[in-house]
C-alpha cells in the first residue's frame, strides 16, 4: 500500500472517501467530492516514546466554571447563563441573517462588562466594521478590532494579547499556510477550527467562531466544526421577517434547544423579552384557519399562531406547502385525520404556516396544527381566547406532553381563558384556565367542529 495516499472528502457533508466518485455515498450530493492532501500517518517512531500525561481523579474539580454575563439576557440564556471561560462556541447561520451584527453587539457588551475582547474580521475591512459599530452606537466599547485571515498571525496576536474572548468572523475565510487547499474548503475549515479550539482550551481564551451555512451545503459549512466546539448556536429567521432566533443545538454548559429572540431594527438587534405577545400581535378577531399553540422552547413557554389554508386543488396530487413546520409532520397528521376520523383531504391543497417566521419542532404542536387545518376546511373559527396543545399518535389518540402547567400559565398570562389538551394523569394547577381534556382526535373533531 502506498504510504502517501491522498484522501477524498465530500465538501457538503465532510465524509471521507478512498477514491473520487461522482456522487457522495454518505449524503447523496453530486460533484461534491474533492481531493485533499495526504492523511496524517500518525506519530512517527515507536509509541513508547510518548510522554506520560498527568491523571487526576473525578473529584478534584473545583467550583463550576466561571461565567461572564453580557447583560444581553437573550444571549446569556442561550449560552446557558453566560459565557464560560475557555469555551469554544460556533454561531452558524445563513449569509446576511445578522451574525456579524449580533456578535459585534455581543463582543461590545462583554467588553463593557470588563472582559478583554478581540473581534477579528476576515470578511470585512476594519473600516466597514467601524462603520457598523457607529451605526450600532458601539464605538465606545473597548474592543480590539483586527481584519485578518491568516490564522498563524491571528494566533500569534491572540497569544500576545491573551484576551478573555475572541470572535472569529468567519471560520470560512481563515487559512493556514501549512495546508494547500483554498480557504473555505473542508480541510482548511477543519484545521483552522481545530487550531483555534485547541488554543482556546490551552490558553484559557474563549473563542466564538462564525460559520455560514448555505441551503445547498456547497461550501464547507459549520457541520464539520460542530463536534469540535462546546456550544453550537444557530441564528435563524425568515427573510422578510424582522425576528431572529438564536437557538442552541448543542451546549456542554447548558440546555440544548434553548432559544433567544431578537428583532432586527435599523439600530441593530434588539432583545424581545416577551416573544409570545409579539408572535400573536396581529391577531384581532377570530378567523377560520388559525389556532394558537402553547409551546415550550427550551426552558421557556411560548405561544405561537398556526395558520392554515385549505382550498380545492386543480392538481392531480394536491399541494402540501409548509412554512416553519416539518412537511412530514403535516402529511402524518393528514393521514391520521383521514384514517382515524374519516376526514379526507383528497383534491384539496393544504398550506400551513407559523406566523412571524417562527419554526415549530415540538410534537406537542400536532393538535394545534390539526385544529388550524380543520378550522380552515370547515370554515369554523376556533375561539380567539383558546390555546391548543397535544401530540397526535398514529392511532388517533392524544398523548400528554411535558410541562402542561407552564403552557397553561403562559396562556393565562396573555389573556387566554380556555385550553384544549390531552387527558393527562395530573395537572396540578390550571392557572385559572378552563381546561378541556380530550383523549382522542375523534372527540376533538366532534366537540370542536361537529361530527366532522
Ligand atoms: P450581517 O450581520 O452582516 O449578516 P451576516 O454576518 O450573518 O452575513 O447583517 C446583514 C443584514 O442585517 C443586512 O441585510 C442589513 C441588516 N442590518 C439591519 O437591518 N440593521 C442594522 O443595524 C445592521 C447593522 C444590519
Ligand atoms: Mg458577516
Amino acid at each position: 500500500m502506498s504510504k502517501n495516499t491522498s484522501s477524498f472528502t465530500c465538501t457538503a457533508c465532510g465524509a471521507a472517501h478512498r477514491k473520487w466518485n461522482g456522487q457522495c455515498e454518505a449524503c447523496g450530493g453530486w460533484n461534491t467530492i474533492v481531493e485533499e492532501g495526504a492523511l496524517s500517518s500518525g506519530p512517527k517512531g515507536s509509541l513508547a516514546k510518548g510522554r506520560s500525561i498527568p491523571l487526576t481523579d473525578l473529584a478534584t474539580q473545583g467550583a463550576a466554571p466561571p461565567r461572564a454575563s453580557s447583560g444581553i439576557s437573550e444571549l446569556d440564556r442561550v449560552l446557558g447563563g453566560g459565557l464560560v471561560a475557555a469555551s469554544a462556541i460556533l454561531v452558524g447561520g445563513d449569509p446576511g441573517i445578522g451574525k456579524s451584527t449580533l456578535l459585534l453587539q455581543a463582543v461590545s457588551a462583554f467588553a463593557n462588562k470588563g472582559l478583554k475582547c478581540l473581534y477579528i474580521s476576515g470578511e470585512e475591512a476594519a473600516a466597514q466594521v467601524q462603520m457598523r459599530a457607529e451605526r450600532l452606537g458601539l464605538t465606545k466599547a473597548p474592543v480590539g478590532l483586527g481584519a485578518e485571515t491568516n490564522l498563524r498571525d491571528i494566533l500569534t496576536t491572540l497569544d500576545r494579547e491573551r484576551p478573555d474572548l475572541a470572535v472569529i468572523d468567519s471560520i470560512q475565510t481563515m487559512w493556514l499556510d501549512t495546508i494547500e487547499a483554498a480557504p473555505g474548503s473542508v480541510s482548511q475549515v477543519r484545521a483552522a477550527a481545530h487550531e483555534l479550539v485547541t488554543f482556546a482550551k490551552k490558553k484559557g481564551v474563549s473563542v466564538i467562531l462564525v460559520g455560514h451555512v448555505t441551503k445547498e451545503g456547497q461550501i464547507a459549512g459549520p457541520r464539520v466544526v460542530e463536534h469540535m466546539v462546546d456550544t453550537v448556536l444557530y441564528f435563524e429567521g425568515e427573510r422578510g421577517h424582522q425576528f431572529r432566533i438564536l437557538r442552541a443545538v448543542k451546549n456542554r454548559f447548558g440546555a440544548a434547544d434553548e432559544i433567544g429572540v431578537f428583532e432586527m431594527t435599523g439600530g441593530g438587534l434588539s432583545e424581545v423579552t416577551n416573544p409570545s405577545a409579539l408572535f400573536l400581535s396581529d391577531r384581532e378577531k377570530a378567523t377560520a384557519g388559525s389556532a394558537v399553540f402553547a409551546g415550550i422552547e427550551g426552558t421557556r413557554p411560548m405561544l405561537m399562531e398556526i395558520q392554515a389554508l385549505v382550498a380545492p386543488s386543480t392538481l392531480a396530487s394536491p399541494r402540501r406547502t409548509v412554512v416553519g413546520i416539518d412537511g412530514a409532520r403535516l402529511s402524518t397528521i393528514l393521514a391520521v385525520l383521514e384514517a382515524r376520523v374519516g376526514i379526507t383531504f383528497a383534491g384539496l391543497d393544504v398550506f400551513l404556516n407559523v406566523a412571524g417566521g417562527m419554526r415549530v419542532n415540538e410534537p406537542a404542536a400536532d393538535l394545534a396544527i390539526a385544529g388550524a387545518i380543520l378550522s380552515a376546511r370547515e370554515d369554523v373559527a376556533i375561539p380567539p381566547d383558546m390555546v391548543l396543545f397535544g401530540e397526535i399518535s398514529l392511532s388517533g389518540a392524544l398523548r400528554p406532553v411535558s410541562q402542561m402547567e407552564n403552557r397553561l400559565k403562559e396562556a393565562a398570562k396573555l389573556g387566554f381563558t380556555q385550553a384544549v389538551a390531552p387527558r393527562a394523569a395530573k395537572v396540578q394547577s390550571q392557572a385559572g384556565m378552563t381546561l378541556r381534556e380530550m383523549s382522542d382526535l375523534t372527540a376533538f373533531v366532534g366537540e370542536m367542529f361537529g361530527a366532522g
